[in-house]
């Protein structure tokens, strides 16, 4: 009996052996359809070369693609547990043709594979085509022999297919096995249909048209095909049973279950097991592709389904949490054929447990609010809206979790009294609102948020993703479209671009449109919208637009970069300097970081290269940067980081990268644990480099500091090398021998100054240079006296040369002025045998007086004093000569 993954293997190895490119699923969120919800088949992540829009080296693929059809058009999740058919979540298998083959090639395929590769009596199979099909009824003749009442044609939508409202749609044939006459039901088309006798397999769509809004329906530039398979039903027949559950994956998460609760699996509680296996298929797989449960969108589809498990698992009996007791398994089963499963394997079980633990606090009392209400009705009456909405409100029970709960008890919900209680309740939170004081600009955003619900950020995985343009926005008015040139804010479904918050900046890039192109400068969010700032570059775009978003790559690399660099910096320098270093603000830049700390001191030489060298090395260990989903006190109880004042919600992301040596790091165990929003590198590896440019003061007790990684790192660092060479080469030595070289120069010029000084001194004594040199000793009123203006000669080396000229005349008196630029400096000295006939005051205060200065001083052997103009010295030595001259 093959098991679920050797189906899956079987078929996409054939389709390999055919000349098909076996592809990976692609993610549940749709990067490539703002219109899906889900994923909902094999096709979507193939649309746009259906269209011709987009070509790939390959034109025949085949996919084992994640389906989840819960929310939006395919919603099967109101009957999952009580069928044996229905799921949440699914795979489809497939064979798809971009313009290759068409119906003469896909029919024997799948003949082939139906009936050789996985065995299946051909005497059980029957198919149906679409009624004006000749074409494919004959094939199915030729090929597969069938006699003309197995070829049924159908003249409805059963037999045309259309992935969405728009988009690539076709006429097909589906394969049908005969379960046999013990189960009720009949073939395709007759009034037993809807029973489970005949289930249909395999759904082969001939591609031909493209549906567009306004209903028109254009020709496929090529014919091509796509194709759908279910696995778990195909799974089923080859397993003997015609229930999807009983097959060996959906059974070894259904016994987990019941082995987990010590209940029987095929007892009272089989619905319970059902819905919870399915239920942990599809979180786990949206919880993989970056879902997060929430109370919109995407995430609010997931919460439902998540709380619909719960409260099974709880009708159960079981005590504690249960769903993320389960994943184990699952990742057993499905994590070979679906890896992301084992790498999210953390996030997921730790996203259930919070989920559980957290709705677990109120499913009592909103189960027992619910009995009250029911008691009280009269029997059979339907649930006021007005209850089912304070279930909703108080107890956090989606209305179609009432909706089961009352199912098993055979009532019903008034649900147009539970939207006008919502609607209700909406207006008066608004009303609250806009009392708030808010400006009219921001205003705007709020409406939006409530009009169009929050933005789905699709940027932790990817860095383009169509979107649906919602907005367009100028000045807090939204406007009909916008032109070439316009700057206005878009506002769209969905979008990779990262909107500035805890200290990352916003992303830019381009928007494109039919029609239209636009540049995002920048992108902000408020109230939950994501607000691109835009320039309009070419034609014209209007709220409906699909819009291809395309984020700058290396500028977000660069920053996701910076990011994580600055995770592993502040751990850094909560080691090196103590458990005080807290963060208080931050920029992640794609040129630079930037990281505030509270810290008194200036960092030390030392403290930054071994903070610069602790980050490197985490830089090399290159291991994976992890994210996962927790509440903020469980998060602080795991060691993580969390910014001071900082309101988190219910929901935290927690970040947590690099191994730490035992003992070290946020948990003694891994380096680096922070609550954060921000986007981050997949392995430290990919920061590249780390560069501390050092520390400042930011404010009191506050310290900043600022490095660079990667490329900009690699830069700087070449620009530092760039000017050594340019030192080395002025200085005329190897690199290796700079600083030698420059202080050995520095203490060079040094002695050399010294020298120079020296010199200037000797020269002067000798005879003196520059203007008013003089040495002869004239005699006035019988004093011998010399006067002298010097250039080059310090101020307080003037006493000095006093003396030694006091010495040289033996007796009499001297004058010095040292004229430096432009300024004097005056010294005069007597000998003492004549200091009774002059006073050296007395010629210093003569000298200064002509020097443009006041004062002077000394004793009558020495006197010094200083002016502004050097230029006046002769009329200096004149008056000193008159005071001796009396
Ligand atoms: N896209 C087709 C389906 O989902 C094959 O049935």
């Amino acid at each position: 009996m093959p098991s679920l993954n050797d189906i899956r293997t079987t078929f996409l190895d054939y389709f390999r052996r055919q000349g098909h490119e076996v592809v990976d699923s692609s993610p549940l969120v749709p990067r490539n359809d703002p219109t899906l919800m889900f994923a909902n088949s094999g096709m979507v992540q193939f649309k746009n070369l259906f269209t011709g829009v987009e070509h790939r080296d390959y034109n025949r693929a085949t996919t084992a693609q994640k389906c989840v059809r819960a929310g939006g058009k395919h919603n099967d999740l109101d009957n999952v547990g009580y069928t044996m058919r229905h799921h949440t979540f699914f795979e489809m298998l497939g064979n798809f043709s971009f313009g290759d083959y068409f119906k003469e090639q896909a029919i024997p395929f799948a003949w082939e594979l139906v009936t050789k590769e996985l065995g299946i009596d051909k005497n059980r199979l029957l198919v149906t085509v679409f009624h004006t099909d000749d074409e494919a009824a004959d094939l199915w003749k030729k090929v597969a022999g069938l006699p003309d009442d197995r070829i049924i044609r159908i003249p409805t939508n059963d037999n045309f297919w259309q992935m969405g409202p728009t988009g690539p749609c076709g006429p097909c044939t589906e394969i049908f096995y005969d379960h046999g006459e013990h189960i009720w039901g009949g073939p395709p088309g007759s009034p037993e249909e809807d029973g489970d006798r005949f289930v249909e397999i395999w759904n082969l769509v001939f591609m031909q048209y493209e549906q567009f809004e306004d209903g028109t329906r254009v020709d496929l530039p090529n014919q091509s095909i796509d194709t759908g398979m279910g696995i778990e039903r195909v799974a089923a027949l080859l397993q003997g049973t015609n229930d999807n559950y009983a097959t060996d994956l959906m059974r070894s998460l259904i016994e987990a279950s019941a082995n987990q609760t010590s209940s029987d699996p095929d007892g009272p509680g089989k619905t319970h097991h059902r819905v919870i296996a399915d239920h942990l298929r599809s979180t786990s797989f949206l919880i993989a592709d970056g879902v997060m449960p929430s109370n919109e969108g995407r995430g609010y589809v997931l919460r439902r389904i998540m709380r619909r498990a719960m409260r099974h698992a709880h009708l159960l009996g079981a005590k504690d949490p249960l769903m993320h007791r389960l994943v184990p398994e699952l990742v057993r089963q499905m994590g070979g054929a679906y890896p992301e499963l084992q790498q999210a394997q953390a996030l997921i079980s730790e996203t259930l447990e919070t989920e559980e633990t957290r709705f677990r606090q109120t499913l009592d009392r909103g189960l027992k609010l619910l009995d009250d209400e029911l008691a009280r009705l009269p029997d059979g009456a339907e649930l006021p809206g007005e209850a089912a909405f304070k279930l909703y409100d108080t107890y956090g029970f989606p209305l179609d979790l009432t909706q089961d709960a009352l199912r098993e008890k055979d009532r019903t919900v008034d649900t147009d009294g539970f939207d006008a209680a919502m609607a209700e309740q909406k207006a008066k939170a608004r009303a609250a609102w806009s009392g708030s004081g808010e400006t009219k600009d921001a205003a705007i955003w709020f409406d939006l948020a409530e009009e169009l619900g929050k933005t789905d950020f699709l940027g932790y995985d990817t860095e383009s993703a169509e979107g649906q343009v919602l907005a367009i926005v100028r000045d807090g008015e939204k406007l009909g479209e916008a032109k070439e040139g316009d700057k206005v804010q878009i506002v769209l479904n969905q979008t990779p671009f990262y909107a500035e918050s805890g200290g990352q900046v916003g992303d830019t890039g381009v928007l494109r449109c039919d029609g239209g192109k636009a540049r995002i400068t920048d992108t902000l969010k408020t109230a939950g919208i994501f607000i691109h700032v835009a320039e309009v570059t070419e034609g014209r775009i209007a709220p409906g637009a699909g819009a291809e978003l395309v984020v700058d790559h290396d500028r977000r690399g660069a920053i996701r970069s910076n990011h994580s660099a600055t995770h592993l910096l502040h751990e850094a320098l909560r080691e090196r300097l103590g458990d005080h270093v807290a963060q208080r603000g931050s920029l992640n830049a794609p040129d630079r970081l930037r990281f505030d700390f509270s810290h008194n001191h200036a960092l030390s030489a030392e403290d930054l290269s071994e903070v610069e060298a602790e980050v490197n090395a985490f830089i090399r260990q290159n291991s994976k940067v992890e994210t996962r989903i927790m509440t903020p006190d469980d998060a602080r109880a795991i060691g993580a980081q969390a910014l001071f004042g900082e309101k988190y919600g219910d929901e935290v992301r927690v970040v947590s990268m690099g191994k730490a040596p035992t003992g070290k790091g946020a948990d003694g165990n891994t380096w680096s644990i922070e609550l954060c929003g921000g986007t981050h590198v997949r392995q430290t590896g990919d920061i590249g480099l780390f560069v501390a440019l050092g520390d400042s003061a930011s404010s009191a007790g506050v310290r900043r500091f600022e490095a660079l990684t990667g490329e900009a790192a690699r830069q700087y660092l070449a620009g530092q090398d760039k000017r050594l060479s340019e030192v080395a080469a002025a200085v005329k030595a190897p690199q290796a021998e700079v600083v030698d070289r420059v202080k050995s120069l520095v203490e060079e010029r040094k002695a050399m100054q010294a020298e120079i000084a020296n010199l200037r001194k000797e020269l002067a004594l000798a005879g003196g240079s520059g203007a008013g040199a003089a040495q002869e000793v004239k005699k006035i009123n019988g004093v011998p006296f010399v006067a002298q203006v010097l250039q080059g000669v310090n101020g307080k080396d003037l006493r000095g040369l006093i003396d030694e000229h006091k010495n040289r005349i033996g007796s009499g008196a001297v004058l010095l002025i040292a004229d430096a630029d432009g300024k004097a400096a005056v010294a005069a000295g007597v000998t003492n045998d004549m200091t009774d006939k002059v006073s050296a005051v007395d010629l210093v205060k003569a000298a200064v007086a002509e020097l443009g200065g006041i004062g002077g001083g000394g004793r009558p052997d020495m006197a010094q004093g200083g002016g502004k103009d050097a230029s006046n010295a002769p009329a200096a030595i004149k008056a000193a000569e008159a005071v001796i001259g009396g």
